[in-house]
């Protein structure tokens, strides 16, 4: 079991900031992650299709013989990990309680706010999280649609993204939040032009290293940690693969071999 891979997915590029905390974080294991490019954007689709994206795609993770799924994907998490969890043979880890967590832990005025998709906000799975552990927590939400398109192009320095992103962080700033969870996996992307309007008083959260840490206790408590080698790292796409590894190796730093075409079953 050791020797299995770990499969990582989201709906696109996003996932691959997961990817990256995995690689530092776990340097010997093999993965394998899949970037729905197909289907992107799930923020703006319904819970119905995020979760038959999602089901697909671990569906396929699971036939490569993966020992775990990672749920790069902060609305597929917030919207099907229940159903995933019910469907799959293996475990499945999403990244909304590891971000939940920490955003309690380093929250001082306990005024956190949450930048995510309009699925992951419609959900509440955020809130519900971060009061299970701060019940006392004010917690706004903010849906940024445009992020996601803007990460996909590699706009996140240009002068667009700062203009959009002043008028989604004004109700942020407004709320007087020290402590602000980028609930999109795709969001570390603009966390330049994110960190820059908000300054150095609000502490940005991202569930990558949070995660990544999360998933090695997990598997060392299973005894399933791999401990020799180099870790590889097999990347799939459900569209344009020529695209999406031209994308992902800048955003990687690390040669990637060829990324596969895998249409889903959907
Ligand atoms: N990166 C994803 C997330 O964390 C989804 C972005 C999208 O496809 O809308 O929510």
């Amino acid at each position: 079991m050791k020797k299995q891979p770990i499969g990582v997915f989201d709906s696109g590029l996003g996932g691959l900031t997961i990817l990256k905390a995995l690689r530092r974080q776990l340097p010997h294991e093999d993965l394998i992650y899949f970037g729905d490019t197909a289907n992107v954007p799930y923020g703006s689709k319904s819970k119905a299709a995020v979760t038959k994206f999602s089901l697909a795609i671990a569906r396929f993770l699971q036939s490569q013989e993966v020992k775990l799924i990672i749920v790069a994907c902060n609305t597929a998490s917030a919207q099907a990990l229940a159903e995933l969890r019910r469907e799959m043979d293996v475990p499945v880890m999403g990244v909304i309680e590891p971000g939940a967590q920490k955003a309690a832990k380093v929250t001082r005025n306990g005024r956190i706010a949450v930048l995510g998709t309009e699925g992951t906000v419609r959900s509440k799975a955020y809130p519900k999280a971060i009061l299970k552990r701060a019940p006392r927590a004010a917690v706004l939400q903010q849906a940024c649609p445009l992020f996601v398109p803007l990460a996909e192009e590699s706009w996140g320095q240009k002068p667009a993204a700062r203009l959009i992103a002043r008028e989604y962080l004004e109700p942020v700033q407004k709320s007087g939040a020290d402590t602000v969870i980028l609930g999109c996996t795709h969001y570390p992307l603009l966390k330049p032009v994110i960190a820059s309007i908000l300054g150095k008083k609000v502490t940005l959260v991202d569930s990558a290293d949070t995660l990544a840490e999360a998933a090695q206790q997990f598997l060392a408590s299973r005894r399933q940690l791999e401990t020799g080698g180099k870790g590889r790292v097999r990347l799939y796409a459900s569209d344009d693969p020529a695209r999406f590894k031209h994308l992902a190796q800048r955003l990687l730093a690390e040669p990637i071999g060829a990324v596969r075409l895998k249409k889903l079953d959907l």
